[in-house]
């Protein structure tokens, strides 16, 4: 009985000392590879390669969130920001030459087009004539009312969102929450989002995005402060402190990939969106720069190809205005703040779309046959 036991003592040391060699051949083999759990890489940080960010607003230090005490401090001001950048994308470029990763083509874009009743004729009817003639199946017009005559007579995608027809921040909450639905609707890969005075210059817009990964967290647009906005944290926590993030201007135009549209689900699907800037009681552009940057924690890359009615249009060089992503006109209290881009006379074509539209489509037929090659 007495020396069994110690030989069953015996084996057991032996086995537990087997048992232990085995565990620590194992530990390497058990370990995860140190990669796996990490979140993708962000868009931004691509080995070997140039961001536009960084090309198009060269004043931002690269890999670093543009810091708003720099920006904000000295003699800037908005206006200065605003156009001293395309000089900057005229040097050097605006795109940075990169291998393309993602095979682009304008049917995976979804633009929404923001819109009201009254300004149908006014202003949709150019865009319908320019630049949606180019996109119709990827062009959503978001508006508050019906339009069955326009719809029949162009065949463009109009979206009566039931909104308010007012220029109130509920009733524009309200349509960005529609064009949110309605893009996670529809397969795209990009969401870009316009206002009825911009002109999108689409090949530009295919290469700047063709240089991104929708499946990774890309919001890409033009701050319109040069500073970051604070606002109370009223989602997170209950409002007792504050929050600082960057959003990009809704006037200039903005695009955001669909992985991370997925991710603003919870806080912009399916009337979210309207509750959460509720919360905060902050209008459109600025709540969806509030989910990404203040709640998904990602950054916004701040690029000078869009361009808002806000800034000077008329410092935009001209070589360069073709490669811009985005132009606008001033509105009627600034008739004259437009592109400086030649063509047909300024009372043919007061907001320079029809010019535009012309250097970069000449065989539109509505476009002068002989002086398509030559003007400047
Ligand atoms: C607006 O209301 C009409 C009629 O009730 C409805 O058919 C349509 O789906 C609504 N639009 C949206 C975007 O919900």
């Amino acid at each position: 009985m007495h020396t069994a036991s110690v030989g069953v003592s015996k084996l057991c040391f032996l086995l537990s000392v087997a048992l232990c060699c085995l565990l620590l051949l194992l530990i390497p083999a058990l370990q995860p590879p140190p990669q796996v759990d990490r979140p993708q890489p962000r868009p931004q940080v691509r080995p070997g390669q140039s961001r536009p960010a960084e090309v198009s607003a060269g004043a931002y230090s690269p890999g670093k969130r543009p810091s708003p005490l720099k920006l904000s401090g000295g003699s800037v001001n908005e206006g200065e920001l605003v156009r001293a950048k395309p000089t900057q994308a005229a040097k050097t470029g605006p795109f940075p030459r990169s291998r393309p990763l993602d095979k682009l083509e304008l049917k995976d874009i979804f633009i929404a087009v923001k819109t009201t009743r009254k300004y149908h004729k006014s202003r949709l009817e150019l865009l319908i004539q320019t630049w949606v003639s180019r996109a119709k199946e990827q062009t959503f017009i978001f508006s508050d009312g019906d339009d069955k005559d326009l719809q029949q007579r162009t065949g463009v995608n109009l979206i009566n969102t039931n909104c308010s027809a007012a220029h109130t921040r509920q009733a524009l909450c309200c349509k960005m929450s529609v064009e949110y639905d309605k893009f996670i609707e529809s397969q795209r890969k990009w969401f870009c989002h316009v206002d009825d005075d911009n002109y999108v210059i689409l090949p530009s817009l295919l290469r700047l995005l063709s240089s991104y990964h929708h499946s990774q967290d890309v919001y890409l647009g033009r701050p319109s402060l040069d500073h970051t906005i604070e606002a109370a944290e009223r989602v997170k926590s209950d409002g007792s402190v504050s929050v600082k993030f960057w959003f990009a201007t809704g006037g200039a135009g903005f695009c955001i990939s669909r992985g991370l549209a997925l991710k603003m689900s919870p806080w912009a699907s399916l009337g979210n969106f309207i509750s959460t800037a509720e919360k905060i009681r902050l209008p459109d552009d600025c709540t969806i720069g509030y989910i990404i940057e203040a709640l998904l924690e990602v950054r916004l890359t701040h690029t000078h190809l869009f361009h808002s009615h806000l800034e000077n249009l008329q410092k935009l060089p001209v070589d360069t205005a073709l490669d811009q992503v985005t132009l606008s006109y001033g509105g009627f209290e600034n008739r004259r703040n437009v592109v400086g881009i030649g063509g047909f006379s300024l009372s043919e074509d007061p907001t320079r779309f029809m010019s535009v539209h012309c250097l970069l489509y000449p065989e539109t037929e509505w476009c002068p046959k002989a002086q398509a090659g030559d003007r400047s």
